[in-house]
């Protein structure tokens, strides 16, 4: 066999036969390396096969006699799971969990196939049966017909799913297999290309469903991400801070269904807990009545989450004050002080900032302006804010509070958690129906009015 090398970009996967610094299709630079491929066909030899084909029957089918998938969905046993997937597995799909290393990919995946009263095959290149057996029975659930595999070898292992025939597969990780058709390093870009080309067809021929693992780059991203997102149907991503228990399973793709919704569990010695009603837990006990902390009603992808936003200002000891912010924007919250500074005449300048959301999870919804503005004034003034009350609205430069989306939904799950008031913006199409709600609803235009209805 001809031995042939190419070099492909580590960000997009796209070829060049040389070397170049910067990928001219995302723009990267420095991120051509060199692998082996196999053979190419020449492109004689291509020719012949199409023109030899022209005596059998076409394998392309009509697109009518094709069955809906909907009608094919498997209960995974984990209502948030299900729902991430949009409303359960598809069968024959084949879907990318990425995350960082011990966030929990492979106990959420273990528990899945323990849970799942089928078959189903889990294969390991990472980690020994006895640590797998380890873990099953730490997170206590038993299926008797789960099967576990460790194996690197792409060929073995569709070789004894296809012998097996499971009812779910699935691979941890990604970047462990390895292509015997393929002579680079695994974990290198052609090998993930190829493994999950393989595993694609695979899913797609038997209707198994198959889960891949994937670990994140130290970017941020899936190796080789925008090449593997565009062979799988689903890419979820866990995330969540390691020192603490929450963990958000989130959509990043997902060809059968919507890619807002998340998915809380919470990590503790028996694995991984569904959270069915986070805001119960991200919201603590109003019993010393401290203060430095308000209720945002903020929305993670499309449901409601009630969370705590903490907040402490003391005086600063050195020279230039601190500013830290543990699941919020720095820059965002430089910038909300400087519109204290700015409209209310509070002077934060020489004291030291500290920000907490609860529970280690990252909000990116900006409704949480407003909670966070209460919270530091609240420290600031060492003024008491009740835990009754909650806040959804934006703050812009000016000073302004402006209207989030799904307020009314915001507002029904606060309600239904029994707080007795939310502040919001002034809305744009009138007023809110509180009486609807059960909660009273009192808008605020400006930071200002926020001062003079809270603090007096
Ligand atoms: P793991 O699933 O191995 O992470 P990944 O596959 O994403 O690398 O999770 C490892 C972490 O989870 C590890 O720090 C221990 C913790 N853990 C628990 O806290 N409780 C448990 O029941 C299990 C199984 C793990
Ligand atoms: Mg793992």
């Amino acid at each position: 066999m001809k031995v042939k090398s190419s070099f492909f970009c580590s960000n997009c996967g796209s070829e060049s036969p040389k070397w170049i610094g910067k990928c001219p299709s995302c723009g990267e630079w420095n991120t051509y390396h060199e692998e082996i491929i196999e053979k190419q066909v020449s492109s004689a030899e291509k020719e012949k096969v199409w023109k030899k084909a022209t005596k059998e029957k076409p394998i392309p089918k009509k697109l009518e006699e094709v069955s809906p998938l909907s009608t094919l969905r498997l209960d995974t046993q984990d209502q948030e799971l299900n729902r991430v997937l949009g409303g359960g597995l598809v069968a024959g799909s084949i879907i990318l969990v990425g995350g960082q290393p011990g966030i929990g990919k492979s106990t959420l995946l273990l528990q899945l196939a323990l849970r799942l009263n089928k078959k189903s095959l889990y294969v390991s290149g990472e980690e020994s049966e006895e640590q797998i057996k380890m873990r099953a029975d730490r997170v206590g659930c038993s299926n008797p017909s789960c099967y576990i595999y460790t194996e690197v070898n792409v060929s073995k292992i569709l070789k004894e799913a296809a012998l097996l025939e499971p009812d779910l597969v699935i691979i941890d990780s990604v970047q462990t297999l390895v292509s015997p058709f393929i002579d680079s390093a695994p974990g290198s870009i052609s090998q993930i290309r190829e493994c999950t080309a393989e595993l694609q067809r695979f899913a797609k021929e038997t209707n198994i469903p198959v889960f891949i693992i994937g670990h994140i780059t130290k970017e941020g991203g899936i190796a080789g991400p925008k090449l593997l997102e565009h062979i799988v149907d689903v890419v979820l991503q866990f995330e969540g801070d390691q020192h603490y228990a929450y963990r958000i399973l989130r959509t990043l793709k997902n060809r059968f269904g919507s890619t807002d919704e998340i998915g809380i569990y919470a990590m503790d010695a028996q694995g991984l807990q569904e959270i069915a009603n986070p805001s119960e837990l991200l919201v603590s006990p109003d019993d010393y009545h401290l203060s430095g902390s308000a209720v945002a009603a903020s929305l993670e992808g499309l449901r409601p989450l009630l969370i705590e936003t903490q907040a402490l200002v003391s005086p600063a000891v050195y020279g230039t004050p601190q500013r830290s912010a543990t699941g919020f924007d720095l820059r965002r919250l430089a910038m909300l002080l400087a519109v204290l500074e700015k409209r209310c005449g509070l002077a934060f300048g020489n004291q030291d900032v500290f920000l907490n959301i609860a529970g280690g999870i990252r909000v990116s919804d900006p409704s949480i302006d407003l909670a966070v503005v209460t919270a530091l004034i609240s420290s600031l003034q060492d003024i008491h804010v009740s835990k009754k009350m909650c806040f959804a609205g934006e703050v812009g430069l000016a000073g302004e509070i402006r209207p989030v989306s799904r307020i009314e939904q915001r507002i029904q799950e606060a309600g239904r958690l029994g707080f007795e008031t939310i502040y919001v913006a002034k809305q744009k199409s009138g007023g809110i129906e509180s009486k609807k709600f059960g909660i009273e609803v009192r808008t605020l235009t400006k930071v200002e009015d926020l001062l003079r209805e809270i603090f007096g």
